[in-house]
């Protein structure tokens, strides 16, 4: 059983659940970097948490899969930027289910790492449509329900970008309960601080309301990597409330969240220039991680993370904590699976991106 079925079994029972993840993922001191940075720090390795597709995207599909095919779903239309991790998540397992995926997107800035996403979704029989404004991809998506509707004869599954939707933040519930496991089995100490990246919010709102659930003293910096609009103080809280009563739903726990209000703060001013336009302080974090521990970060979500985390460290604000990096980022090789994806096969709107390097 999953740590947060073991807490609340009578969610086991009703709570849609597919194993996708090979769990726990590992929780290691990063020695080095902490010895840099005169701190006492640990990542939790969520980029293993599958060899066929790491990150965190498939804590957030167990849950979410396992509804899809608890409907019947014969298709998952989701939406995200061209180099989305999510729709990459979502086409690698969902189609060993039977469940087609339809990626929606938005353009984003041209980097190696979209380029190979638009592969790894193409080679995991991913349909991508890209759209040039937001109102105009609300148009693409609703013309491609009623498609598919006609085609599936039942209506499709829609699935909110970055799968942060309340059963998709579970997984990130369950995050929590699994730490606390780890933190008993004296793998690590309890951490002060979890620093995660904020983009659809789900990962960092699921540990939160976790650690909470899970009587964890941690906190959780969520550091903001996308628009304002995406990520707010606001959403945050109306996700925490939304995957509270589901999880109610499943389990009735009464629980008196006190400390709510306290903690729906976004940490700012690592965003940089835009969305997956990398920054000075996520490059030079990227670097300092590859270097002093050998793991492979990105520049659009972990890399501003860890240089939030480092800032906070010279500053002095992290002295005498234990500090946990939540790595979001898949860091499984890949190149295999795309080694016969030619990018000719995409819609003429993504070659450009293969154009320029
Ligand atoms: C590598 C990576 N890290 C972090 C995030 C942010 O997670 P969330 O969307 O749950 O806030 C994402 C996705 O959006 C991601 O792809």
């Amino acid at each position: 059983m999953i740590p947060l079925f073991d807490t609340y079994p009578q969610m086991a029972e009703k709570c849609p659940y597919v194993p996708l993840a090979e769990l726990p993922t590992p929780v290691q001191p990063l020695s080095r970097l902490g010895e840099a940075l005169g701190i006492n720090l640990f990542i939790k390795r969520d980029d293993l948490a599958s060899s066929r597709y790491g990150g965190n995207k498939v804590r957030k599909l167990e849950f979410i899969l396992a509804e899809a095919q608890r409907r019947g779903v014969r298709t998952i239309i989701t939406f995200g930027r061209a180099g989305t991790n999510h729709g990459v998540a979502t086409a690698v397992f969902a189609t060993p289910l039977n469940i087609h995926t339809i990626c929606l997107v938005l353009p984003q800035p041209n980097t190696a790492a979209v380029r190979q996403n638009l592969l790894l979704m193409l080679a995991h029989g991913a349909e991508l449509h890209q759209f040039r404004s937001k109102n105009r991809l609300v148009v693409g998506a609703v013309w491609q329900a009623g498609k598919r509707t006609a085609v599936d004869r039942r209506p499709p599954f829609i699935l909110e970008a970055g799968g942060s939707t309340p059963l998709g933040t579970l997984g990130y519930v369950n995050a929590a309960f699994e730490l606390r496991q780890q933190i008993e089995a004296g793998e690590c100490p309890e951490p002060d601080l979890i620093y995660v990246a904020a983009g659809t919010l789900g990962t960092a709102v699921g540990l939160m309301l976790g650690c909470q659930l899970a009587g964890l003293k941690s906190r959780i910096v969520p550091v903001r990597v996308v628009e304002t609009e995406y990520a707010s103080p606001r959403l945050m809280a109306r996700l925490f409330h939304k995957t509270h009563r589901v999880i109610h739903s499943f389990a009735p726990v009464i629980h008196n969240f006190h400390r709510f209000e306290e903690k729906f703060d976004l940490r700012e001013g690592f965003f940089g220039g835009g969305y997956g336009v990398y920054t000075q302080g996520g490059e030079t974090a990227v670097q300092q991680m590859q270097q002093l521990e050998g793991i492979s970060l990105e520049g659009t979500y972990t890399g501003k993370t860890l240089a939030a985390l480092i800032a906070d460290a010279h500053n002095g604000q992290l002295a005498g904590k234990t500090v946990l990096f939540w790595n979001t980022y898949n860091s499984r090789p890949l190149a295999d699976q795309i080694a016969h994806a030619d990018y000719h096969h995409l819609h003429p709107a993504f070659h450009p991106y293969f154009a320029t390097s």
